[in-house]
């Protein structure tokens, strides 16, 4: 990975964290995306020091705000001229249904549509790049999820559980759409399942859900590794459009093979971010 360049959001805490860091030690210069300046600091200062790597930088924006993804991109786009490797990897769990600032219902917002419109405003300078590669965070959780046009954003019945998982569903669907565009240049895309991770993302489920979750669950350095081997193992290079747990390529749901759906929900997620306008 040496010189390559990676950029990574939700890169200050979880399996973000730990897949910065390991990008770092292999000798990648690394782009932290994170929401709040402080974490990132900490995160920074910490993967410098541990990775002994100081090509590591910082850039901030909430996801969950379209204008901050456009900011984003731009600030890259001015710095930089390439991108090796986009790690989309913030997601978040919401169990009550919150707006983002766009009007966006957040679960989806963030992560579904901020992975839609950061590979879109960084598709051009990833193209320059290539080869170079798109990885999806997902979950396994996708095969509970559903994708119901006139309930995308929970507007009928919001549930915390089922919006994570429609939204996780949302990430193969949108990886496989990417997939079928990007065919024939050397540029893939392909979603994972980390593993059930010991991390925050459940951190606004109840205390005793929480403990419980972190009893079963592997650490982030495990759950890091299958997001490292999508970024960086010659062995997956040329393959695009997949979906994989414990680096080994696996079927999705079915759902999740559903090119038509995959198709309307890119329509629907260029509307919601502008960029068909
Ligand atoms: N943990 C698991 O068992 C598991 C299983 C399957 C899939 N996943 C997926 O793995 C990915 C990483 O999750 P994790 O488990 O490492 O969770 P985590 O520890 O909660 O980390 C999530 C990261 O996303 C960031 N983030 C959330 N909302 C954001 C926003 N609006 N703007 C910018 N950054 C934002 C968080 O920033 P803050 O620290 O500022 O909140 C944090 O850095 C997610 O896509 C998740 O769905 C996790």
């Amino acid at each position: 990975m040496n010189g390559n360049l990676c950029l990574i959001t939700g890169a200050n805490t979880g399996i973000g964290k730990v897949a910065a860091r390991r990008l770092a030690e292999m000798g990648a210069n690394v782009v932290m995306v994170c929401r709040n300046r402080h974490k990132g600091e900490a995160a920074l200062q910490e993967i410098k020091t541990t990775s002994g790597n100081q090509h590591i930088e910082l850039m901030i924006a909430d996801l969950s705000s379209q204008a901050e993804i456009h900011k984003l991109a731009d600030q890259f786009k001015a710095k930089y001229h390439r991108l090796d490797v986009l790690l989309n990897n913030a997601g978040v769990y919401i169990p009550k249904r919150t707006l983002t600032v766009d009007g966006l219902e957040t679960t989806f917002a963030v992560n579904h549509l901020a992975y839609f419109l950061l590979t879109n405003l960084l598709l051009e300078v990833l193209q320059q790049s290539a080869p170079s590669r798109i990885v999806n965070v997902s979950s396994a959780a996708h095969q509970y999820g559903k994708v119901e046009f006139d309930n995308l954003q929970g507007e009928r019945l919001y549930k915390g559980i089922p919006a994570y998982s429609n939204s996780k569903l949302e990430n193969i669907l949108f990886t496989r759409e990417l997939a079928r565009r990007l065919a024939g240049t050397p540029v893939t895309a392909n979603a994972l399942h980390p593993g059930a991770v010991a991390t925050g993302i459940f951190r606004n489920t109840l205390k005793p859900i929480e403990w419980l979750i972190k009893l079963f669950t592997m650490s982030p350095e495990k759950g890091a590794l299958t997001s490292v081997y999508l970024a960086t193992s010659q062995e997956v290079a040329g393959i695009t459009g997949k979906y994989f747990e414990k680096q080994q390529e696996k079927a999705p749901s079915h759902a999740a093979q559903d090119d038509e759906t995959a198709r309307r929900l890119w329509q629907v997620s260029e509307q919601l971010t502008g960029l068909n306008s």
